[in-house]
């Protein structure tokens, strides 16, 4: 089984989706936020207060690096997983290759509305504590989504659908 790299914007759905699709294909789910506070002993939050973004995004770029190893370490014998990744992650040409070699990568496209309808009271995205947060997801959507068609080997909308349904979607993808 070839792993599963879900990508896309911040509330795009990335975590919850990523549970559900590891339930369906059997295999395990990482998060690459959550590795690193893992690693770091510390909230993504305070990495970018004290550490500053690009810091965060070498740990990114180190941690795909580190799970390509992993894999061809496996040989035949890879896992398989599913792997959600930071919103911002895809930016580096660099992370947009390691993707690709890492598996399949899934664009899960999502149009600012339904992102501020989720995020407007979330307190952990650093990049969305500002004065209008709506006005920032449009800009920074706008600046990504080149980078993100780039990423991806598949694109998916998830605008209006159920969970259930983009899971089955991406599942069909992974036949
Ligand atoms: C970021 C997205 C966040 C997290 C960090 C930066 C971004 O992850 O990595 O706050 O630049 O879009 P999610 O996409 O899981 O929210």
């Amino acid at each position: 089984m070839d792993n599963v790299i879900l990508i896309g914007f911040m509330g795009a759905g990335k975590t919850s989706i990523g549970i559900k699709l590891s339930y369906e294909l059997r295999i395990p789910m990482e998060d690459t936020d959550k590795i690193i506070e893992r690693l770091e002993q510390c909230k993504i939050s305070d990495i970018f207060a004290s550490r500053g973004e690009e810091a965060f995004r070498q740990m990114e770029t180190n941690l795909l690096k580190k799970l390509i190893e992993d894999d061809r370490k496996r040989g035949d014998n890879k896992l398989g997983m599913v792997l959600s990744v930071g919103g911002g992650l895809p930016l580096r040409e660099e992370n947009r290759q390691l993707m690709k070699k890492l598996g399949k990568v899934i664009f899960l496209d999502a149009g600012p509305d339904t992102i501020y309808d989720r995020l407007k009271n979330d307190t952990t995205r650093p990049l969305l504590q500002c004065e209008d947060p709506y006005r920032r997801i449009c800009d920074l959507m706008e600046a990504r989504r080149q980078y993100y068609e780039d990423a991806c080997t598949h694109r998916v909308v998830v605008d209006n659908k159920k969970y259930g349904d983009i899971v089955k979607e991406i599942v069909e993808l992974c036949k």
